[in-house]
């Protein structure tokens, strides 16, 4: 369709829906819907007081009496950013066959430049998947290697990171070398030394997690990632959980591959994933799916799946325009604002036992926590029973403890109620 029939074509669409913006869709929607729905959170983008922090949690909507601590495992998306996906898929739905012949093509590189730009690197390096399985998948199918060489993954990675080596190469005679980081290290040094001695003249990747999802350690990827490209060495990184948590600058966190699932940290639409290869790194991927278009040379070759989740690929875009409405930078400086009001609080009751690193070069706003003497599911079930908060029990690797997660949402006022439920469960 041309472009002067196209837009014809979706203003008849769009005839009398009120507030929906005609072209391009999500950007001047959404700044639409905070305006409508809230005119000072606009105007409050250099103020980072509680009662900005309240503002931002209005725009999300949990269920009735349920305190939502559980971001690691499943984001929301806002409510802005809802309603976008929704008209996305009204405007769809409504003619079915626009998904594949509605000439998408600039709607969906406005998105992939919008999560570029928030990841500092080139729209060229970024493909947009379905989730940070689907990027440890593709990366780990992609190569060839031979009897002998080694992976390093670690004892701490997702299951999503380590079933796909496990799948695809070990079965080619390739060794998989587990690092054991202990879950309280010393310092990132520490860390890091691990993977120095951990790596041989056979090392070929090192796959690891940027924040690990068992107990939310962070994971210096910098200085593992220059070790490695001294040696010849690639960094496969599993972003699942620091995307959208940190104002990442993925070139200067040297990695050669980062996927992650923007559901979680940044509070996309579930389905839609986030995939980074650097410039150089992209001739080592294969695409896992093949169809029309894959001869593109282009890293779009890596997201071709034919039809696909246009309303959640766009809604991505809606969610990246509400964190931008608030500030990467101050996101960033949060995670690690509440997680050092969370520990304060509960640093002196001898009943509570940290199971994450509390140096803000180890830890952010993951934070694990056991309750001496109680089983952590009977924990789980009292905090949820009780006060309505939402948590992930971790039992593996000696955890015995509850995972809390502080998103954006989550303010002071909450943790106050949080660590009162605590202290009461503990005594
Ligand atoms: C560190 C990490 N990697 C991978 C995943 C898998 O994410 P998804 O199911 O969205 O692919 C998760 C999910 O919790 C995770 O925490």
């Amino acid at each position: 369709m041309a472009q002067t029939d196209r837009r014809k074509f979706l203003q008849s669409l769009t005839a009398g829906v009120a507030g929906l913006s005609l072209y391009p869709t999500f950007g001047a929607n959404l700044t639409l819907n905070l305006k409508e729905n809230n005119q000072q959170f606009i105007n409050l983008k250099d103020d980072a007081s509680e009662a900005f922090w309240e503002k931002v949690k209005n725009q999300f909507r949990f269920a009735a009496g349920v305190r939502y601590f559980n971001n690691a495992s499943l984001g929301s998306s806002a409510i802005p950013i809802r309603k976008a996906t929704n008209e996305f898929r009204d405007i769809l739905d409504d003619f079915p066959s626009k998904y594949m012949w509605g000439g998408w093509t600039d709607e969906k590189e406005k998105t992939r430049l919008a999560v570029a730009d928030y990841f500092s690197v080139d729209k060229e390096e970024i493909a947009i998947t379905h989730n940070t399985t689907e990027g440890m998948n593709l990366i780990a199918k992609s190569f060839d290697f031979q009897k002998g060489d080694e992976v390093l993954i670690s004892n701490h990675d997702h299951t999503s990171a380590r079933i796909p080596w496990e799948v695809w190469q070990v079965e080619k005679g390739i060794k998989l070398t587990k690092v054991s980081v202990p879950n309280l290290p010393k310092s990132k040094e520490a860390i890091v030394d691990l993977y120095r001695k951990a790596i041989t003249p056979k090392t070929k990747v090192i796959s690891l997690c940027h924040i690990v999802n068992t107990n939310g350690m962070i994971f210096p990827i910098k200085e593992i990632s220059e070790i490695a490209h001294k040696k010849g060495i690639l960094v496969a990184v599993d972003g699942a959980q620091s995307a959208g948590m940190f104002n990442i600058d993925l070139h200067e966190l040297g990695c050669d591959f980062y996927t992650a699932s923007s559901h979680k940290w940044l509070f996309s639409p579930k389905g839609v994933g986030v995939f980074y290869a650097r410039k150089e790194s992209q001739k080592h991927l294969k695409p896992l799916i093949v169809c029309r278009g894959h001869k593109d040379t282009s890293i779009r070759r890596l997201e071709n799946y034919n039809t696909r989740n246009l309303p959640e690929f766009l809604g991505l875009g809606a969610s990246i325009d509400f964190l931008n409405s608030i500030g990467k930078q101050k996101i960033h400086d949060r995670s690690f604002e509440l997680k050092n009001y969370f520990r304060s609080k509960l640093e002196n009751n001898d009943k509570v036992r940290f199971k994450t690193p509390k140096s803000d070069d180890l830890s952010a706003a993951i934070q694990v926590v056991e309750v001496v003497g109680k089983d952590v599911r009977q924990v789980k079930k009292e905090l949820f029973d009780t006060y309505g908060i939402d948590c992930r029990p971790m039992s593996g690797l000696y955890l015995n403890a509850l995972r809390f997660s502080f998103a954006i949402y989550i303010t002071k006022k909450d943790i106050d109620d949080l660590v009162a439920a605590l202290h009461t469960i503990a005594s």
